[in-house]
């Protein structure tokens, strides 16, 4: 289904090469601070950029239909249209009888059958995350009205790691100064080799995408099924392309005791904190009041320029398929932003749900 959350409820509609792609948040809050400029700086953040990205970028311009006046919400669904342009669907057809590996087209074509539309991979393709960082902009808009604030960083490239603690302010500095949204500029260097590297090859790469959210109150989560990290997790895994969530130490807590893992409490200028945040700043699936800390694992792009082995669904043969069209060979500096609108919107939702916003 394409709606997604409670109180505040997100719905994306369109295709990658239809009129356009658009998303309705219904459940906002009226009187939250927000203009067009900020929804549009959002959305042009999610671009390719420029040398490591497809070679023209897409024009994303953002219609706000309604919803948003002068600068505030109204209380009204918000909708946000965003038109294609530029789309060449040509190159897709071939992908009806000879499947691109790593890609939704077969799974897709077996469950929707001939009606499938295959063009720009039509409701699979990324390009349906543009709407959601314009929806996750007012969340965000939303959160920093109560001191929350969300940076998320490329933390890893293919085989290069940025393995230093990065500080929240580090990370919001400088994520978008370089166009791989590493938090470090001689990470960022290393990791632009890596991209052009793999794109050399006609290849692509995979990557890491920390995601630190500042300021969340005690308490946000409503367990059982809808615990922080519950909702999280399943708003990231419709991200496309998503292979992996984890929280704190997550997969490195199997191989510590309970004395490493466990993050003892410390009042610090009459607050109880944490002296380490394994725990990623949920425990019981509500907020811990420590920093959230959560890793979106993203695969190399699958659509990918060297020659593959697929199927020729017709002859019901092995053939060869050489993909063409605009991809790029490493899609994680783009998925930050939107993994940035995807923790807001969950974090707004549910601090809505736990009373959080109660006027
Ligand atoms: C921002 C963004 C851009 C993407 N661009 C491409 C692309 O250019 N080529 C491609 O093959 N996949 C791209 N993807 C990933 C595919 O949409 C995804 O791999 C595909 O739908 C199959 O889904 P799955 O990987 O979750 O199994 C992109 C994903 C995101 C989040």
């Amino acid at each position: 289904m394409n709606t997604i959350g409670f109180a505040m409820r997100l719905t994306l509609f369109g295709s990658s090469h239809g009129p356009g792609v658009g998303s309705v948040l219904d459940g906002c809050p009226s009187g939250v601070p927000i203009t067009t400029e900020t929804i549009q700086r959002e959305v042009d953040l999610r671009k390719p950029a420029p040398g490591i990205g497809t070679a023209r970028a897409e024009e994303d311009i953002v219609q706000v239909q309604s919803g948003i006046l002068e600068g505030r919400t109204t209380g009204a669904p918000i909708q946000f249209f965003i038109a294609n342009k530029d789309s060449d669907s040509s190159k897709y057809q071939a992908f009806r009888v000879t499947p691109r590996p790593g890609h939704a087209d077969y799974p897709a074509l077996v469950k929707y059958g001939p009606d499938h539309d295959m063009r720009g991979g039509g409701q699979f393709s990324g390009r349906m995350t543009a709407p959601l960082v314009a929806a996750g902009a007012v969340a965000k808009s939303m959160l920093v009205t109560k001191g929350v604030r969300i940076a998320a960083y490329s933390q890893s490239i293919g085989k290069v790691t940025d393995d230093k603690e990065r500080s929240f302010s580090e990370i919001s500095e400088n994520r978008f100064n370089h166009s791989t949204r590493a938090a470090d500029s001689r990470v960022a260097a290393r990791m632009e080799r890596e991209i052009l590297a793999a794109a050399k090859d006609g290849d692509s790469v995979g990557g890491i995408v920390r995601c630190l959210v500042d300021g969340l109150p005690v308490g946000v989560g409503e367990p059982f099924f809808d615990s922080l990290d519950a909702e999280l997790a399943k708003m990231m895994f419709a991200i496309p392309a998503v292979k992996g969530v984890d929280f704190g130490a997550g997969f490195r807590s199997t191989k510590m005791r309970g004395s490493e893992h466990n993050d003892p409490f410390k009042i610090v200028n009459g607050q109880v904190t944490t002296v380490t945040n394994h725990a990623g700043g949920i425990l019981g699936g509500l907020s811990d009041g420590m920093p959230l800390d959560l890793r979106v694992a993203f695969k190399p792009t699958a659509s990918i320029a060297k020659e593959q082995w697929t199927v020729d669904l017709k002859r019901k043969k092995d053939t060869i398929i050489k993909v063409q069209g605009r991809h790029d060979p490493c899609i994680v500096p783009r998925a930050v932003v939107v993994v940035e609108a995807a923790a807001a919107l969950v974090i707004a939702d549910l601090s809505l749900r736990g009373g959080f916003f109660a006027r």
